[in-house]
């Protein structure tokens, strides 16, 4: 069964546009599998409809069109089954400042309808596994914000949910705090059982904290797949560096002899760059002739198009049309 299962899931918000009442599609058409234990991270620029969907997939909005399933239960039908197997750190969570974290925890705690007896041993448990039980008994308010998120993501695990959705974790945090809490994600993820559902607008986030990315812009999934399955959609664009002690124009011959197509000499570098179909096969085989021919290269290095290139590439060309509309418009 999949922890997290969307068929065609979109949803419409009603706005004013012009004094007129329009249709905003903030969610379109998605679809979404997630196994049991993924970090999966939805990346997408703000506005791009990750807290939509987050909305969606906890029960908190009903979709317009289409559906979704946690752990099998229906996002509408099934709703508080869903509620009850979820846990949520929306996108600015505010603490009680003058409760203490234990007060916190305690307070949200009772709300979940938590047992009583159970209450003290959960909070200790959470506070330990969070690295806070020095903190326990401070106010929140007096904590640092990488702490008092900590206590947010702690609050929202109280319950001891199996999928846990995590809205832009860090967005609000300075770098110190954000590595802090991004430890603490990965520490989680490594000890215990469960689906994490990461919204963030930071590549770098995603590709650190995730197994899976999903790629979403203007409502719609437009790429989804590993870090590495992501930087294969542009296995084409990697280019081959090779670095010589002196240059000689006869080293462009030499590439050109063999058809590569050359994609930038830098005689000042004394580089050449090469487009090359196979590499594994045919590096080995470049490098033997060159040194047979005693060319004198001492450096050759495969230069992939980053994460963050394909990230902006494919958010950049999706809206291209969209704002070339509204310029005309
Ligand atoms: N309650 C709302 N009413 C109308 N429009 C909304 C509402 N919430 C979000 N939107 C719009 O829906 C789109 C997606 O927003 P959101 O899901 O918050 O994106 P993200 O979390 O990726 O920044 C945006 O255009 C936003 O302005
Ligand atoms: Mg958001």
């Amino acid at each position: 069964m999949l922890a997290v299962e969307a068929r065609g899931l979109t949803k419409d918000y009603d706005i004013k546009k012009d004094g007129q009442r329009a249709h905003l599609r903030a969610v379109d058409n998605l679809d979404l599998a997630i196994n049991k234990s993924e970090i999966y991270s939805l990346l997408g620029p703000n506005g791009a409809g990750k807290t939509t969907t987050t909305r969606l997939l906890t029960s908190i909005l009903q979709p317009s069109v289409g559906g979704a399933k946690i752990l099998g239960y229906d996002i509408v039908e099934d709703a508080s089954t869903v509620r009850s197997n979820v846990g949520l750190l929306t996108e600015t969570p505010a603490l009680y400042e003058r409760l203490t974290v234990r007060q916190n925890l305690e307070f949200i705690a009772r709300l979940y309808d938590i047992p009583k007896e159970d209450i003290k041993p959960r909070v200790e448990e959470l506070v330990d596994l969070f690295d806070l039980s020095d903190k326990i008994d401070l106010p929140s308010g007096s904590l640092s914000k990488g702490m008092r998120q900590k206590v947010a993501i702690a609050r929202a695990m109280i319950h001891d949910p199996p999928v846990i959705f995590l809205d832009e974790p860090t967005a609000s945090l300075a770098p110190e705090s954000a590595k802090i809490v991004r430890e603490q994600i990965m520490k989680l993820s490594k000890l215990e059982a469960r689906t994490f559902f990461i919204c963030t607008h930071n590549l770098f986030e995603a590709e650190r904290l995730s197994s899976r990315v999903g790629i979403i812009n203007h409502g719609k999934l437009i790429a989804e797949g590993s870090p590495e399955q992501l930087r294969d959609l542009r296995k084409d664009e990697t280019m081959t560096v090779f670095r010589f002690s002196v240059w000689d124009d006869v080293i462009q011959n030499f590439f050109q002899e063999r058809h590569y197509e050359v994609l930038e000499i830098k005689p000042e570098r004394k580089s050449i760059s090469i487009f090359i179909n196979d590499i594994e096969k045919e590096t080995p085989t470049i490098i033997e002739e060159l040194i047979k021919q005693n060319f004198p290269m001492f450096e050759v290095r495969h230069e992939y198009p980053t994460l963050e290139r394909i990230y902006l590439d494919l958010v950049q060309s999706e809206n291209l049309p969209r704002n070339q509309e509204e310029e005309s418009s």
